[in-house]
């Protein structure tokens, strides 16, 4: 089936309220390319400023498990929907690791996300040391099988394939190993999803530029993109996606 390309930026850390400017810059860029979906994941202090930019669509970069409670510091899936958010993304690398969350916790987040009626990119990727021993599709299928909840709509769920390794560095797989990677992952989840799978997004993130876009959303099973450094300025995120709108 034909999935619409979807480039998601991921604003980590950054972003004061000026940098408002460059989302109404960004999103008034995309809104020549009708047939690409995109967002940006702004840090939670500037959702709701950024989701009035006219045409923006704009999720959280992670969300507690609870709807509601003591949990001092963290933020309910139902509040980013509230604050005017429509995804989240949950599982990635630097709440893996820097957070210490389990796939447990992933799929937990996962399924929060989806009960508030939010769209959900859920991330995977192996660390360095893996891919160095040949062991990096068993790692990401096994974090699949952890982490992605049992019932949803598969509209509503996409998977972001990340190597750590890749991850800011400016070093990324080859084409070869990103489609045998993307193809894994549509295998096993058509094993688990049968024909519904068809409908869900893979998306690659680590280290996608204005320059490597195109090669990398032309790979077999490769739906998208999730971009960090580069998704922080129209200058730089614009490009992806008109690399993406290309691809159609
Ligand atoms: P970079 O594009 O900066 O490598 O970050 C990728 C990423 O982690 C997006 O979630």
């Amino acid at each position: 089936m034909a999935r619409r390309k979807y480039v998601v930026g991921n604003w980590k850390m950054n972003g004061l309220s000026a940098s408002i400017a460059d989302a109404r810059a960004i999103f008034a860029g995309v809104a020549g390319h009708p047939a690409v979906d995109v967002a940006l994941c702004p840090p939670f202090t500037l959702l709701g400023a950024m989701a009035a930019v006219p045409g923006a669509v704009v999720g959280g970069q992670d969300c507690h498990r609870a709807a509601l409670g003591a949990f001092t510091g963290s933020i309910a899936a139902p509040m980013l929907a509230d604050a005017g958010a429509s995804l989240v993304i949950v599982g990635h690398s630097e709440r893996r690791e820097g957070f210490g969350e389990s796939d447990g916790d992933v799929r937990a987040k996962a399924e929060a996300g989806l009960t508030a009626g939010l769209s959900v990119i859920l991330c995977v990727g192996e660390p360095r040391d893996v891919r160095e021993s040949g062991s990096a599709i068993d790692y990401v299928l096994a974090q699949i099988a952890g982490s992605v909840p049992d019932n949803f709509d598969p509209q509503r769920l996409a998977i972001a394939y990340e190597p750590i390794w890749a991850i800011g560095t400016g070093l990324v797989p080859t084409v070869d190993d990103v489609a045998a990677m993307h193809g894994a992952i549509r295998g096993a989840l058509a094993g688990r999803f049968g024909a519904a799978a068809d409908a869900m997004r893979i998306l690659y993130g680590g280290s996608v530029n204005g320059d490597n876009a195109a090669e990398l959303l032309g790979a077999a099973d490769v739906d998208g993109a999730l971009v960090g450094g580069a998704s922080l300025t129209s200058a730089k995120f614009l490009p992806i996606v008109e690399a993406a709108a290309v691809l159609g």
